[in-house]
């Protein structure tokens, strides 16, 4: 006998993490495998800030360590409402911010709150997994619109427009965008706001890399369009180093009270889950409202690390690599033939090139097929090993 687990579970799939087991096993027989499937840099070489961490010491020490609100703690939705206002020149208030553990959380509560069997979830193709997935776990469908990777990975709006029906939901937005970087001009952002406003849908806007772009601005469906209402997840795992602290918020920006009824079901779940870790909330607050000179070393450290690699992906015969111009993620096409599908190619580099990256299918069957993910957030040294074994793979078809 074997207890027999729900369908809708069964079906939970996450290709970031997937391929870590046979990485393991190699790594168990003594092999050094370079991991470049995450986006953690925590997991790097780049660290939390010293006042942030310490900050985290003192509001556990000064004994914030009860429950808190369900909704978040008032002085760090505060903070994020200033932030806001000072970025995208948003009037969004603190009854309309949720803090969550992470967006993670976020993702699932909206999408609880939003999906019954049969709605449909518009998500760019290719994109990060848990959007098609949760969607998935409730009964929906996850509907990819086409990316153009001529475009650097940039939205097809014509593509948008044929996949309305009466089932969509909403409108899904991830810029910078995680797995390809691509960061959406504002002319694409006004595109599709328009799209969304001539079909009553919210917009969700995935802003997680926001402050991690390479020259090109990020702009927030929330400063370009003020009567669309958007849903908005940030957090503050990649940009302020703590990704394992697990803090993300969700933000209504909604001026007509049309998202009145999604806030109150959403409010509902964060009620039904207590709260999200207090004294990392506190932290939160610091690191707002204390220095951001973390930021800008970051930023052009990744900078060095993406340039080195993508021309190292481009100088190599068989992989071509749009220039990513945020996040930390590149996308490579494989040109060169001979694989059955690209994870059969990832494995293959595993094994002969001793470096994880994620099958591109795992983000979207169609639009990611035949390519791969890759974080550039190693040192120029490690990325250096990385692309030569990826270099020495390509020279050993299977
Ligand atoms: C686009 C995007 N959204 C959300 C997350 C997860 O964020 P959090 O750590 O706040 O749960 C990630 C993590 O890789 C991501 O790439």
């Amino acid at each position: 006998m074997n207890f027999r687990p729900s369908q809708r579970a069964s079906a939970m799939e996450y290709a970031i993490r997937d391929l870590v087991l046979p990485a393991r096993e190699l790594e168990q027989k003594g092999e050094s495998i370079i991991r470049l499937n995450i986006g953690d840099p925590c997991a790097f070489d780049f660290d939390t800030p010293e006042h942030i961490k310490r900050a985290l010491f003192d509001a556990v020490i000064e004994g914030h360590n009860s429950y808190g609100d369900s909704e978040g703690d008032v002085e760090l939705r505060e903070a994020i409402s200033e932030r806001e206002r000072r970025k995208n020149s948003n009037d969004i208030g603190v009854d309309d911010i949720v803090v969550t553990t992470g967006i993670t959380e976020g993702i699932q509560m909206l999408l609880g709150a939003m999906i019954d069997n049969g709605d449909e979830l518009l998500v760019p193709g290719p994109t990060y997994p848990p959007y098609s997935s949760v969607t998935r776990f409730f009964g929906g469908s996850p509907v990819p619109y086409r990316t153009i990777e001529a475009r650097e990975w940039r939205p097809d709006l014509d593509d948008i427009r044929s996949k309305i029906t009466d089932r969509t939901r909403a409108l899904l937005v991830v810029s910078p965008n995680n797995p390809t970087g691509a960061v959406y001009s504002r002319k694409d952002i006004e595109g599709i706001c328009d799209i969304a406003g001539e079909h009553g849908l919210p917009v969700i806007s995935d802003e997680i890399y926001d402050m991690l772009t390479y020259g090109k601005e990020h702009v927030s469906p929330t400063s370009v369009s003020k009567d669309v209402p958007v849903i908005v997840f940030n957090g503050f795992s990649k940009s302020y180093l703590v990704t394992g602290w697990r803090v993300g918020y969700t933000m209504f920006r909604d001026s007509g009270g049309f998202l009145s009824g999604l806030k109150e079901a959403f409010l509902r779940e964060a009620r039904a889950r207590l709260c999200a870790s207090n004294p990392a909330q506190r932290a939160m607050t610091a690191a707002l409202r204390g220095p951001q000179t973390h930021v800008t070393k970051l930023v052009r450290e990744l900078k060095a690390r993406r340039d080195y690699t993508v021309r190292r992906l481009n100088s190599m015969e068989g992989i071509s690599a749009a220039v990513p111009d945020g996040a930390f993620y590149v996308f490579p096409k494989i040109e060169a033939g001979g694989w059955k599908s690209d994870k059969e190619f990832v494995l293959h580099v595993l094994r002969k090139g001793h470096v994880l990256f994620v099958n591109g299918s795992g983000f979207n069957p169609e639009f990611g097929n035949m390519h791969f993910r890759s974080v550039f957030l190693a040192p120029v040294d490690v990325m250096e090993k990385a692309m030569d074994g990826l270099e020495e793979a390509l020279g050993k078809p299977a």
